[in-house]
């Protein structure tokens, strides 16, 4: 158990903070129990090579000494026998102390020993070494002095993040801000904040990294290039995290010149051997490429009639010589029709893998993400997972958030990842949890791990949002120990990110741990997706999206009901690609969870569900009750004010206000579409009927005009109001008849990207409020240039005094293309969420 002592307080608050450094901030400890600790006097780093991660730990110790309880202590390479921390690899250890009586150890895994001010940090390796010298400042962040004497080894050898870097230096599906890594198609000359990346990624045991995109650009093998990643491999190994590329399929023909780039052509062999060798004289401990192939467009082997085997091997004999390794992505499908009954997108892995099981070479790792179609807010975990038992496998997650609100949004995603990690496969009958097959241990496979899309940007708070940091940090201590508990995690991010405060810690392990689930209540409920808008930016609601084209995400719902039908009696067989007893749940109605429901069965709006409500019901209650949960955020968060730094403090309020207001675009618009295709309404009456509000218009307008929203649900009551020119301000007014009272003014408006609009409210011609459309250099999601989900934003103005009969006037001044947009204003009571 930690020993925290908690009458230490964090201290410094006042500073202003931005994020940069993450969770590995060092604050100082304020502490009235200083005579009761006892430190070490000198840092024993026994390697004094720069380059090398036991040097970086002997760094990292003094930093850390010195930021958290102001002790400057000096580094020596000579051991001493009194009050020291020695870290070291093993082999350094045993040299140096002849002490070879250290237990053993896996491959990056560390012994840390702490008898008051005597410490030992021995690494199997230095990477090892430098991340127990992590773990003893994490402890003493935390204000935990415990002695311990722990081995810690990791769950699996591949622990990598993959970046979706452009060469532009844009990044897909990043929220943050451009590259660290690219700018002008080529490597940023200043590499600063790729160390600084580095360092937080090497803290929570990443070893790996892919620095572009899986939708590579062959250009990135350019000789300058393949120079450049050489700086980005020296700038990451002191903290010992190893780099890789993506690679383009077609590169040989598009980049090399070739006739083709047919995996079995001599010339094409020829190529990547070439090209592989050149990188290893840049980056000689070089961990390998990472191959998206024949998926979304992307050229892959099949254009010559090989299999994704032959594509992947290609790759690996490459690279085998220089024993790098070859990350083979299973996502693989094709367009498909949706008035085929049985056809299904989820179907794709299992049937292009399974049949080449055994065919990929020792060094090729077969990449998953972790449900069928594509990082939803709930899916079942792949079946892949338990098919191809001779192949080497890894799990693809997501940190950024591109379908679960894009760091807009609050969602502590380990409780997520849990569903899929935890799972049970139950292979042959015999306990088959989806961690244990990608560590390698289930089917006795040498390779296996992790693989986290993260898509950090030049943003001084890496993922846009202060919030969103948990999820990294949860990421790499998860793929370090998939069995750690998700709240635990949270709760030492926490107190390293903000501080030792209960209440602080408190409040946003509630918050955080709330949050997955609300956001589920307000997107996508019992399996049927996320619902956001696939055709366009994968951030706000347009559930029509998902059907009528050929991508696959059919939700298949019409005015009768919903849900795809993946059984294998009477669907698309999908249910049948999972072993014999898990497949027998997902076949049955009856014992299908209640979660997966929509996943696969197709039923009526009004089926019962095993909680007792119907399906159309549980949509309404779970949206209502997710937006509720959502307003708790900004009103939790204002409790912590004065107890964290303001910069963070103020930051963090803004999104968490956005999100309270989003997510009620997101509970309108849903309720109303299911409400529209179904004709079943609320049985508390609540969709489609909003006492509280006045819609733009049926104000009086001048300057003003009413338009159509796309998709018609975003709009309340369908209907928005633009400014009719985009130079002359609108106004739209109206008399209100509430009773005379305290209210909270809640303003729905479209902050689109075309110009920043500027809006003022006024109460009896008194102002009440003004604001700024400029979410777009705020916000940092996927933008917007039309009415939508996506632009759709609530703001709001407390504790206004309204008396019967008083004029509200609210006047738009357009900017550029964006004319003003108004929805609606909701005057509510205190309580009432309308
Ligand atoms: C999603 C995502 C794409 C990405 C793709 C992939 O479809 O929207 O941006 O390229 O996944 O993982 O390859």
């Amino acid at each position: 158990m930690r020993n925290i002592l908690l009458v230490l307080l964090s201290a410094g608050l006042a500073a202003a903070e931005d994020g940069l450094s993450g969770w590995l901030r060092y604050a100082p400890l304020s502490c009235g129990r200083s005579s009761h600790l006892s430190l070490p006097q000198t840092i024993v780093a026994l390697n004094t090579t720069i380059s090398s991660p036991v040097y970086t730990a002997g760094q990292e110790l003094q930093k850390g000494l010195q930021g958290i309880f102001a002790k400057q202590v000096k580094i020596s390479d000579q051991t001493t026998k009194s009050s020291s921390v020695v870290v070291g690899s093993l082999a350094q250890y045993i040299k140096a102390t002849g002490n070879s009586d250290v237990p053993s150890l896996e491959e990056d895994g560390y012994w840390l020993s702490v008898k008051g001010d005597s410490v030992q940090i021995v690494g199997q390796n230095e990477r090892g070494a430098l991340y127990g010298a992590f773990e003893y400042l994490s402890m003493l962040a935390q204000g935990n002095f415990a002695d311990v004497a722990k081995v810690s080894n990791p769950s699996a050898p591949i622990r990598w993040t993959n970046e979706w870097d452009n060469m532009d230096g844009s990044i897909e599906r990043g929220f943050a801000g451009p590259s660290i890594f690219f700018a002008n198609g080529v490597v940023v000359d200043d590499l600063t904040r790729v160390a600084e990346y580095a360092r937080l990624l090497a803290s929570i045991g990443i070893n790996g990294i892919i620095i572009n995109n899986v939708n590579a650009n062959a250009t990135t093998l350019s000789t300058q290039n393949i120079r450049g990643l050489g700086r980005v491999a020296d700038a990451m190994r002191p903290y010992g995290v190893q780099i890789g590329i993506s690679l383009n399929f077609a590169s040989p023909q598009s980049f090399g010149g070739l006739s083709t780039f047919d995996p079995l052509d001599a010339s094409v062999i020829k190529f990547w051997t070439d090209i592989t060798n050149q990188i290893y004289q840049q980056v000689p401990d070089f961990a390998g490429y990472l191959v998206k192939a024949n998926s979304e467009g992307q050229p892959g082997p099949i254009t010559y009639n090989r299999t994704l085997a032959d594509g992947a091997n290609l790759f690996a004999k490459a690279i085998k010589p220089h024993g790098g390794i070859v990350m083979f992505r299973a996502f693989v499908y094709d367009q498909l029709n949706e008035s085929d009954w049985h056809a299904d997108r989820a179907d794709a892995a299992v049937n292009y893998f399974k049949p080449l099981d055994g065919e990929f070479d020792d060094n090729v790792v077969v990449q998953i993400k972790y449900g069928p179609i594509d990082f939803q807010v709930r899916e079942p975990a792949s079946p892949l997972f338990a098919n191809i038992p001779k192949t080497n496998t890894a799990i693809e997650l997501q940190v950024t958030q591109e379908y679960l609100g894009q760091q807009c949004h609050l969602v502590y995603l380990p409780p997520l990842w849990k569903t899929v990690l935890d799972f049970d496969l139950k292979v042959d009958g015999q306990p088959s949890l989806v961690r244990d097959i990608v560590s390698g241990e289930r089917f006795k496979r040498p390779l296996g791990g992790y693989a986290g899309v993260v898509n950090v940007g030049t943003n001084s708070t890496w993922l846009g949002s202060h919030l969103a940091m948990s999820n990294l940090y949860a990421y790499g201590r998860l793929a370090w120990d998939p069995t750690s508990d998700a709240q635990a995690i949270l709760q030492d991010w926490i107190r390293l990110t903000f501080g030792l405060n209960r209440i602080v810690v408190d409040t946003i392990t509630k918050m955080s741990m709330d949050s997955w689930p609300a956001y589920e209540n307000y997107s996508g409920n019992l399996g049927i997706q996320t619902l956001t808008d696939i055709l366009y930016t994968h951030f706000g609601p347009n559930p029509a999206s998902q059907d009528d084209n050929g991508w696959g995400q059919w939700t298949r719902a019409d005015h009768n009901g919903l849900g795809m039908d993946r059984t294998v009696s009477n669907g698309t067989g999908f249910a049948g690609q999972y072993p014999a007893e898990v497949a027998a749940v997902y076949e049955s109605l009856e014992i299908t969870p209640d979660n997966l429901l929509l996943w696969f069965h197709h039923v009526p709006y009004t089926y019962t569900l095993h909680e007792g409500k119907t399906v159309i019901q549980h949509f309404y209650d779970a949206h209502y009750s997710g937006a509720e949960t959502a307003q708790t955020f900004p009103t939790l968060w204002e409790g912590l004010k004065g107890k964290i730094d303001d910069q963070r403090y103020e930051e963090v309020l803004f999104r968490l206000k956005y999100q309270a207001g989003h997510s009620i675009v997101w509970r309108d618009a849903i309720s109303e579409f299911y409400f529209n295709k179904s004709s079943i309404p609320d049985q508390a009456n609540r969709v489609g009927n909003h006492p509280w509000r006045v819609e733009a218009e049926s104000m009086q307008l001048s300057g003003y005009k009413v338009t159509a929203v796309n998709p018609f649900e975003t709009a309340s009551n369908f209907k928005a109001v633009v400014t009719s020119s985009n130079t002359t301000a609108g106004t739209a007014t109206a008399k209100l008849n509430f009773p005379s009272g305290t209210y909270d003014l809640a303003i729905n408006y479209y902050d689109i990207i075309g110009g920043r609009a500027r809006y003022e409210v006024y109460l009896n011609d008194k102002l009440v409020g003004k604001w700024t459309g400029d979410n777009e250099d705020k916000l940092g999601h996927t933008p917007s240039t039309f009415l939508d989900g996506h632009s759709a934003t609530r703001i709001t103005f407390g504790g206004v005094k309204v008396e019967t009969g008083d004029t509200l006037k609210i006047v738009g001044t357009p900017d550029g293309t964006e004319l003003a947009p108004l929805d609606y204003v909701a005057v509510l009571p205190s309580g009432v969420i309308d």
